[in-house]
């Protein structure tokens, strides 16, 4: 017999940040179960569907208890005795019953909590890893972590306009290597950071919060971290920053990477240029503001055949903005985060857009995070060439890591 929805419910609890967020539970007819929480980002896309908050009273109208409430009436009985064996229709159901294009009617980090718990449910159902569940065109490979070791921009209080500096461990054969060399270099940088005179707190998404103003000092620090880890440079370990331009674009549409910088977008251009020539940097995200496509366009004729250029801001996860960036030439992969488009499905369809255009993916946390490890198994099922879940500290950054550990042996014993 076909697996009905039995349960849908809901429960306001706490992010990383102390923040409010939404975690939903979902119970199928055969006595399966998914459970899933919302993350929530900071530094977000203008065009990001709703995250639905109270406004008034508690957490400074930061709560989310109206949502709580559409998903345990309103979700709850719509869905109620439906057939669960296809996630994906689900999904759409859940998009038509919020019947708007922001998501302003559900909220979309309730959809995409349901959403996520729902797909849990149907992999206990048939019994399946939930990246089995999701698997698309499925070519083995699990994705490079992408380790945040150094915030800036909106995730820390600091001097440094760029928002992170990730490793990238594109030369290590297996998961394994990959979030050991992580782990090393992380506790390696850690000391660096002592020894320059410099506080090891960390931002949000857990890296050490460089106080100094120079990029290049930035990039310098990390380099003589993954050295004195061991590693090799560039062969194993290369670098990745996401600049989130947003943050450090003035009124006057200049750009200030540095602090007392003050640069047009061609200028930006030809820094970023200079930046990719001088440091083993293999990968930019959002290296322009959202709507400066002149900015993207110029970057990408000039690097597109030699790093990874990554849209975060200017595609929210949205598969017809991903389509257009092909037609214009903007970027050559694109970041997916579930919860900027409200549904796994609608993730994977932005992802679909982006295999088809060619671009490479890197499936996303946000800077305020849970526990929760479903992106882990949704970049593993569509085969994503990244996964960046902040740095290799701090639970609900290294729990996304831990459940790549447990997929790799997954793997072997299929
Ligand atoms: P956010 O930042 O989760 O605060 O939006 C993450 C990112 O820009 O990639
Ligand atoms: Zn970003």
């Amino acid at each position: 017999m076909k697996p009905t929805i039995a349960l849908i419910d809901a429960l306001q609890i706490l992010d990383s940040r102390g923040s409010p967020t939404i975690r939903v539970f979902t119970q199928l007819s055969d006595g399966s179960a998914g459970i899933a929480s919302a993350p929530s980002g900071k530094s977000t896309g203008k065009a990001e569907k709703l995250e639905l908050r109270d406004r008034g009273g508690a957490f400074s109208g930061r709560g989310v208890l109206n949502a709580v409430e559409n998903v345990r009436g309103l979700v709850g009985r719509y869905f109620y005795g439906r057939d669960a064996s296809d996630p994906a229709e689900i999904d759409r159901a859940l998009v038509e019953l919020d019947g708007t294009a922001d998501r302003s009617n559900l909220g979309a980090n309730a959809m995409v909590a349901v959403s996520m718990a729902i797909w849990r449910a149907v992999a206990q159902s048939r019994s399946q890893p939930l990246w089995k569940t999701i698997a698309q065109d499925w070519d083995h490979n699990l994705p490079v972590p992408l380790f945040n070791v150094v915030n800036g921009g909106a995730h820390a209080s600091n001097g440094l306009p760029l928002q992170e500096f990730m490793l990238v461990p594109h030369g290590l054969p297996t998961t394994s290597e990959r979030i050991r060399c992580g782990a090393e270099v992380y506790a390696q940088l850690r000391s660096g950071f002592a020894e320059a005179g410099m506080s090891t707190g960390v931002g949000d998404e857990g890296g050490f919060i460089f106080t100094g103003r120079r990029v290049a000092d930035a990039i310098e620090l990390i380099i003589r971290a993954i050295e004195r880890g061991g590693y090799d440079v560039g062969g194993e370990v290369s670098l990745a920053i996401d600049a989130a331009a947003n943050g450090f674009r003035n009124d006057d549409g200049t750009y200030s990477p540095e602090r007392g910088m003050k640069l047009t977008s061609e200028e930006l251009c030809e820094w970023w240029c200079a930046l990719v020539d001088s440091a083993p940097v293999v990968m930019l995200e959002d290296p322009f503001h959202e709507d400066d496509a002149r900015g993207w366009g110029m970057l990408t004729r000039r690097l597109q055949s030699h790093i990874t250029l990554v849209g975060d801001d200017i595609f929210v996860t949205d598969q017809a903005r991903i389509h257009r960036a092909v037609l214009d030439g903007i970027a050559n992969a694109a970041l997916l985060k579930p919860n900027q488009i409200g549904t796994v499905s609608e993730t994977i369809d932005a992802w679909a857009e982006a295999r088809r255009g060619g671009y490479k993916t890197v499936v996303s946390h946000r800077s305020g995070e849970t526990a929760d490890t479903f992106i882990s198994d949704l970049a593993v099922g569509i085969g994503s060439e990244y996964l960046k879940s902040g740095a290799p500290a701090r639970s609900e950054r290294v729990e996304k890591y831990n459940r790549l550990l447990e997929i790799e042996r997954e793997m072997v014993a299929r």
